[in-house]
């Protein structure tokens, strides 16, 4: 399998990872590439945002809890764009006994999956546990998107100590990627702080910020992503530049 295998990580909660995977899942799919997109979050929002809200169906609980394949849970729910949703019970994994292999569930899963796709889009929950661990044993790419604010700095810098100490464990080295979300362009603390990342993480700054918009906040509400809800919007501009840049890697 080739597919790129991109991790939307942030340990702080509501900078934007699902809108980002959700927009970026779907953004992909409209441009012609196969995406799958897996709801990694027991909260359920990567699914909820694309219009899937029954919490009946197995999802990746079933993977993960029973050890059913991934290709029989996940469902079609756009042209290109196949979801495995979180299932009701994903949550209780973190319960789960077994030690070290409890970090593999989502990377043996994903070794097993023969489907022909192009993007893989693991959206994770807003914490540090097995789920997250989960996420980073399977990707080779991290997307983190962060907020222009001084908090947001000193989470980054926290989350890069992981990433590290991963690499350093599993011997591979994670292309990393940070987008700038809920971007306020003329707030002079923003530009500073995007200004900042680019002179700490040269190579990996995607060029497009995600300005904060209405149309963004709205469009979960409507299971619907940018594209559908507001497609000429300045909102789904950004989005589908940033799709261009995670395609292309272009960074500052
Ligand atoms: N650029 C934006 N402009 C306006 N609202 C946004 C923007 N990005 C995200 N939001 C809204 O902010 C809230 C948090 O965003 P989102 O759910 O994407 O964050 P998250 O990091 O996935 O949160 P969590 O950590 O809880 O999973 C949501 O209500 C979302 O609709
Ligand atoms: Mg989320």
């Amino acid at each position: 399998m080739t597919a790129r295998l991109i991790s939307v990580i942030n340990q702080k909660g509501g900078v934007g990872k699902t809108t980002t995977a959700v927009n970026l899942a779907h953004g992909l799919a409209l441009s012609g590439y196969r995406v799958l997109a897996i709801d990694l979050d027991p909260q359920a929002h990567l699914a909820s945002s694309l219009g899937v809200t029954r919490e009946d169906i197995a999802g990746l609980d079933a993977v993960f809890l029973k050890g059913i394949p991934l290709k029989s849970v996940q469902l079609k729910v756009r042209d290109n764009l196949k979801l495995v949703s979180a299932g009701g019970h994903l949550n209780e994994v973190e319960n789960l006994e077994g030690g070290k292999s409890r970090g593999l569930l989502l990377k043996r899963a994903l070794d097993q999956y023969d489907e022909a796709v192009d993007f893989i889009i693991i959206d994770s929950p807003p914490s540090s546990g097995l789920l997250v661990i989960n996420a980073l044993f399977a990707a080779e790419e991290i997307l983190i998107p962060m907020t222009g604010d001084y908090l947001a700095m000193q989470g980054l810098s926290h989350l890069m100590s992981t990433l590290t100490n991963f690499e350093e464990a599993l011997q591979k080295t994670y292309k990393q990627w940070i987008v700038l979300s809920r971007f306020h362009e003329r707030r002079k603390l923003a530009q500073e702080v995007r200004e900042k990342l680019i002179e700490y993480f040269p190579g990996s700054v995607l060029k497009t910020s995600i300005s904060e918009a209405a149309a963004l906040a709205e469009s979960p509400g409507f299971g619907q992503s940018v594209f559908e809800y507001k497609e000429n919007s300045k909102s789904a501009d950004e989005y589908a530049s940033l799709v261009k840049d995670v395609i292309k890697g272009r960074t500052f």
